[in-house]
């Protein structure tokens, strides 16, 4: 039932869903109408998310019919599809270009993308084991920020944002693309500097705060925790709930195939006929590759959802104490449990972890209504895999294969910049702005390891660590 209305709303979204104007009026209506009061909805999360949906569902489809019909997504390359020509010439490029792309994430989506920026001539097909509501990439706010500013982040997050300024000015919040400044916050200043290091070119507004914005009678932080540095910038959110199907839109209206199929391996691509294949398969992508599964690790993280459009700066303490608004909601989390790979159910210790560090930096937003939560594995890697080999399948089918995963808890800030790259590698393009910046591969290590449960890590006490 679930799933059955989960399908009926992408399908919508795909024809309407961009006209969502997520209107004042939308918001009016659902807090009126609310049928999400009960507390027990924590218990079961895709239920109160479908329920939560449905509502909108039905919302767009009252805007819908007062306004204009739905609108037609321009192309932003210069054409779809190859149409023109009979020659084999032709035949012999389509045939080259029939791309397999493995997951339909925001690093698939995006890495199907710029293939098609770059060539439009590209023949892609995208296999995706599990709907899109059950993936990582759908459950997440995706607020513009880099962790780890080695050059190559630096250049795929750069790429990113100058692709989210873009769908932002053409299309604002109807492509799932926010703009949205806020303040992070330290107890210790040099984890700040790292974050200018990082990002602080590429975003716009980036400023040290004064000692009275952190500590004075106008200031907007709680006094919980000593906090003794703050930066504030302006940058994109891209949330998954909107703009991965905007994403998807703009590929199927470009002829883009989506076939949902489990795969075994990248191999399976390659006698499905694609002499290139493009593994974005998040966390699974190591396992896929067959010689990765190893380096893959898993950071299980949790998001609760609440009702507070009130709130429209995004706030952090260090990196794991959020609150990140996205175009109706606002998210507070979260947890950073690296090397535990479950549960995909929220627990009460997570929530309780949650409010403990978030409630003290802003102790209004605990007033606001919980609607809903979400819990996902971000797919860690030491680095990025973005790197292309030739293989031959037991069968002796002779592919080209790209990889595109391992981004970590940075997909959204990275997935145009890294998927630009693979683009680059999967069409055979000129690879020299990347050369230099690429670090070298990590070892091969294909045995796959044994994680731990987050029963597990609460027990030992290792949640304590702050920010
Ligand atoms: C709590 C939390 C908060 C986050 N916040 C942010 C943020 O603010 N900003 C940010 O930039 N990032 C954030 N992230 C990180 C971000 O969510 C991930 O980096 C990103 O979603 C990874 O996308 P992906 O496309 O690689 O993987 P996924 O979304 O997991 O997609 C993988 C795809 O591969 C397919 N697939 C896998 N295995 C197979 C198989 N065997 N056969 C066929 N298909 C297969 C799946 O069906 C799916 O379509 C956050 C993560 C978490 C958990
Ligand atoms: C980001 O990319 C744009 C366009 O290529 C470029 O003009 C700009 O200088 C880059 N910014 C940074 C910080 O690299
Ligand atoms: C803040 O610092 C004071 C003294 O420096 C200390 O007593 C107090 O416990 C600190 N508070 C927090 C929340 O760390």
């Amino acid at each position: 039932m679930v799933i059955k209305w989960s399908l009926a709303r992408i399908l919508f979204l795909s024809i309407i869903g961009l006209t969502i104007a997520t209107s004042i009026h939308g918001k009016i209506v659902h807090s009126r109408n609310s049928p999400n009061n009960k507390p027990s909805e924590s218990s079961h999360p895709a239920k109160s998310y479908s329920d939560s949906r449905h509502g909108r569902i039905a919302r767009s489809a009252e805007s819908i019919s007062a306004n204009p019909p739905a609108i037609a997504l321009p192309e932003s390359g210069p054409a779809g599809p190859v149409s023109d020509g009979s020659s084999s010439l032709v035949t012999a490029t389509e045939q080259e270009l029939n791309i397999g792309i493995v997951g339909e994430g925001v690093v698939g989506l995006s890495t199907a993308t710029a293939i098609l920026e770059l060539n439009p001539k590209a023949k892609i097909t995208i296999y995706h084991d599990k709907p899109f509501e059950e993936i990582l990439s759908r459950g997440i706010a995706g607020l513009f920020r880099v962790d780890d500013g080695s050059d190559i982040n630096k250049l795929y997050g750069n790429d990113t944002f100058v692709r989210l300024a873009q769908l932002w000015r053409e299309y604002g919040g109807l492509s799932g693309v926010q703009l949205l400044s806020g303040h992070i916050v330290s107890t210790d200043k040099r984890k700040l500097n790292d974050q200018e290091g990082n990002y602080g070119k590429i975003v716009t507004n980036f400023r040290w705060l004064k000692d009275e914005e952190l500590h004075g009678v106008n200031s907007v932080f709680g006094y919980g925790p000593n906090i003794t540095a703050g930066i504030h910038y302006t940058a994109f959110t891209s949330e998954g709930i909107r703009y991965c199907p905007f994403m998807k839109q703009q590929l199927l209206a470009k002829g883009v195939k989506f076939v949902q199929k489990k795969l075994a391996s990248v191999d399976d691509l390659a006698e499905e006929g694609h002499p290139i294949v493009v593994n974005c398969g998040g966390f699974n992508g190591g396992e896929l590759a067959g010689d990765d599964a190893g380096n893959m690790i898993p950071i299980r993280g949790v998001l609760l959802k609440m009702d507070a459009s009130w709130h429209k700066h995004f706030l952090y303490l260090d990196y794991t104490t959020i609150t990140i608004p996205t175009i109706d909601t606002v998210y507070v989390g979260t947890v950073k449990q690296e090397g535990v790979d479950g549960p995909m159910h929220i627990l009460p210790e997570d929530v309780e972890d949650v409010w403990r560090r978030y409630e003290p930096i802003q102790p209004a937003l605990r007033r606001a209504r919980q609607i809903g939560h979400f819990v996902g594995i971000r797919p860690g890697r030491k680095q990025i895999r973005v790197e292309a080999e030739d293989r031959t399948t037991k069968s002796g089918k002779k592919y080209r294969l790209v990889h595109n995963y391992g981004h970590g808890g940075n997909g959204f800030t990275l997935a145009y910049g890294s998927g630009l790259h693979a683009a680059h590698l999967a069409l055979g393009v000129k690879t020299d702005r990347y050369d230099g910046i690429v670090p070298s591969p990590l070892l091969k290590d294909p045995v796959k390891k044994t994680w731990k449960k987050a029963e597990e890590f609460y027990k030992e006490g290792l949640n304590l660590k702050s920010g």
